[in-house]
């Protein structure tokens, strides 16, 4: 933990949205009378029918329900587009960066939009697609993945997205857990210079469906496609038959707007389900406040819309804001190491937010990447997605922010919609390496991991909790409420349990200390070790697999997988690339093994729990400091993992 602060200079304080007193004192509020400072805050949508309810919640297991302006009604697409179309119809919406610089980069309007997307929208109902109905997204980075998103919720249709980088096997699993009626796809996602065939993964993934799912297909590169005669249609034939106006559905305030599949640590993803009214309220407020965005400002976050990260503060925030948010086909690193940089000249961007991992890959090509581009522009830098290393956060704020501008380190997750411990940048000196401080209506505990007791003291470590709801709360798990309490609510009751451990210093200010269950969190996305675990056992010759994470000077944390072979099986070079090539494929590259350690035996007890907590020490190569293991059925096998183990160092 680094004790250096950094306060935003007055400059920037007297010209932002958020002081440091109008922090106290909007916070006090929040907290005190949330049903108040929300009744005020939901305000700042358009609302069909105006809410008379705000708030009402319960977190105790077994009757766990979550409802914000419950009897308001709104459509989010109108709240997005044609409220903005009377004063900004000509302004740009949508700033698109495609992957080849040379290629032309989109500047879309309000109006574009709002032709497009009812375009979609008409399209979509063309296809047989209704209030209530569930549309997978399986797009690139490109405009068409907003109008998509922005067309299901203008028909009241509930959207899955679902991230072009996973395999046709992980997708078929997210089409069919929704039970979609419609997947939107593009020919091919460039990225990097390569493409990726989505169509392709697209009919794999649909092969055994029998439920017969049309996909509406994008003409992103004009690459081959095979076509499923009667199912399939393509995007630009269909947009030439409708019109370009299409009235938007009146939505109740808790009806879903989307879905969106997340790791956890046991079994498969689960759909966290997000609805309309409190959901853009937190997402728009947050988007707002923590960048400090104002009028004409030019706003770039670099997730891909597949994340939670991209539906906040790509699409819902910035749009219901009206706007200018800049969408990027690329990678940090394609053509060279400069191509954030010069996105950022090229188009004058204000805010940059971004996750630590592109920063610490980037930092270790070197400054001239940077320096030799224009940042003049940017007034705020932020990050997410994993805790950031102060020497990280450090780069980030000498080079690119050169100095000036303030870093908001934002902690949240796909669970919470929007940002829940953050720095606002003209009111909360920062520290590297600590979220800081609580937005506002946000009431972090620290609570003792064994007991569950809140630890009061301002100075805690311990898990981190939550006391109360917030607007942008998920609901519930699609189709399984009960597994939605069981995993936030069951194990500290009265609290929705974050899954993260953390630190508050005298200051109070939050320092994330990672997860503390079976998930980790590679390059900034979550992964579950069971579903890499379950990916490995489901190859032929695998008999028995445990997967944990070690700490990588990149990703944050790699995977790390022991892997025990039927018997006969001979461990070689060969069959290790072929497991690697495996997980791709079941799952996608991003759950693809860093490391993978031949184990004749798993440290089991007695009963045959796999004891983890080694495993994940000797992976960590930290093995003298393996603790008790006398519990081992076999204590013999951990020497010989400690032996043979694959990080050194
Ligand atoms: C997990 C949530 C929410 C957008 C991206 C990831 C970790 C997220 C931070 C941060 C330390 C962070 C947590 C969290 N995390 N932001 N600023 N500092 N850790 O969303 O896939 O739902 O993952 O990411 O461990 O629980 P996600």
């Amino acid at each position: 933990m680094s004790d250096q602060t950094y306060a935003p200079s007055a400059d920037f304080a007297a010209n932002a949205h958020i002081d440091a007193a109008k922090y106290k004192e909007m916070y006090a509020a929040s907290v005190n009378d949330p049903e108040a400072f929300w009744r005020e805050h939901g305000q700042r949508l358009d609302w069909i029918r105006p809410y008379s309810r705000v708030k009402d919640v319960n977190f105790d297991f077994g009757s766990v329900s979550i409802k914000w302006f419950e009897d308001g009604t709104l459509n989010v697409a109108a709240n997005c587009i044609d409220r903005h179309l009377a004063e900004r119809g000509d302004q740009t919406a949508i700033i698109w960066e495609p992957d080849e610089p040379g290629d032309e980069a989109l500047h879309i309007s309000y109006k574009e939009l709002h032709a497009q997307t009812c375009k979609m929208a008409n399209v979509l109902k063309a296809l047989g697609v209704g209030k209530g109905d569930r549309v997978v997204i399986y797009l690139p980075m490109i405009p068409e993945a907003a109008y998509a998103m922005l067309a299901c919720a203008r028909i009241g249709a509930i959207h899955s997205v679902v991230f072009a980088g996973f395999s046709p096997d992980a997708l078929g699993a997210r089409v069919n857990g929704c039970d979609a009626k419609v997947v939107i796809t593009a020919d091919e996602a460039p990225r990097g210079g390569r493409a990726t065939k989505l169509k392709d993964n697209v009919n794999q993934a649909l092969l055994h469906d029998t439920r017969d799912v049309k996909a509406l297909v994008v003409r992103r590169t004009g690459g081959q496609v095979a076509w499923r005669r009667d199912l399939d249609f393509w995007w630009h034939e269909e947009a030439e038959k409708v019109s370009p106006d299409c009235p938007p559905e009146e939505m109740g305030a808790e009806d879903p707007l989307f879905i969106l599949y997340t790791s956890g640590s046991t079994g498969q993803p689960k759909g966290v389900v997000h609805t309309s009214g409190g959901y853009l309220v937190y997402a728009a407020m947050t988007q707002e406040l923590v960048f400090d965005y104002h009028e004409g400002d030019v706003f770039w976050c670099t997730a891909d819309v597949g994340w939670v990260t991209g539906h906040s503060y790509i699409v819902y925030g910035p749009l219901a804001n009206g706007a200018t948010t800049l969408m990027f086909e690329g990678v940090p690193t394609y053509p060279d190491a400069s191509r954030f940089w010069q996105v950022c000249e090229k188009h004058k961007v204000n805010q940059f937010y971004t996750a630590p991992t592109a920063i610490r890959a980037l930092m270790g090509q070197g400054t001239e990447y940077v320096s030799r581009c224009d940042l003049s522009s940017l007034k705020v830098l932020g990050t997410v997605g994993e805790p950031i290393n102060p020497e990280a956060w450090t780069w980030y704020n000498d080079n690119v922010g050169q100095g000036r501008c303030p870093i908001v380190d934002t902690w949240w997750q796909t669970e919470t919609g929007g940002h829940l411990l953050t720095p606002l940048p003209g009111a909360i000196p920062t520290k590297p390496g600590s979220a800081t401080l609580p937005f506002f209506g946000v009431e972090p505990a620290v609570l003792e991991p064994e007991s569950g007791k809140e630890i009061t003291d301002t100075e805690a470590s311990g898990v981190l909790a939550l006391k109360d709801s917030w607007p942008g709360q998920m609901r519930t798990v699609w189709g399984d409420h009960e597994r939605f309490e069981a995993t936030y609510f069951q194990q500290y009751k009265g609290y929705y349990f974050s899954g993260d451990g953390c630190k508050r210093d005298a200051d109070g200010y939050y320092w994330i200390t990672g997860r503390v269950d079976d998930v980790i969190n590679v390059s900034g996305h979550r992964m579950g070790t069971a579903e890499v675990e379950s990916a490995l056992v489901a190859h032929a010759k695998v008999a028995e697999a445990a997967v944990v994470g070690y700490p990588h000077s990149i990703k944050g944390q790699g995977i790390y997988a022991y892997v025990t072979l039927m018997n006969g099986v001979e461990p070689t070079e060969a069959l290790r690339k072929e497991l690697e090539a495996w997980v791709r494929t079941e799952i996608g590259p991003i759950a693809k093994p860093d490391l993978i350690q031949w184990a004749p035996g798993l440290p089991k007890t007695r009963s045959g729990k796999i004891m983890r907590r080694i495993l994940r020490k000797i992976a960590e190569d930290d093995y003298g400091a393996l603790g008790d293991t006398s519990t081992l059925a076999d204590p013999s096998v951990v020497d010989e993992l400690i032996e043979n183990r694959m990080n050194r160092g």
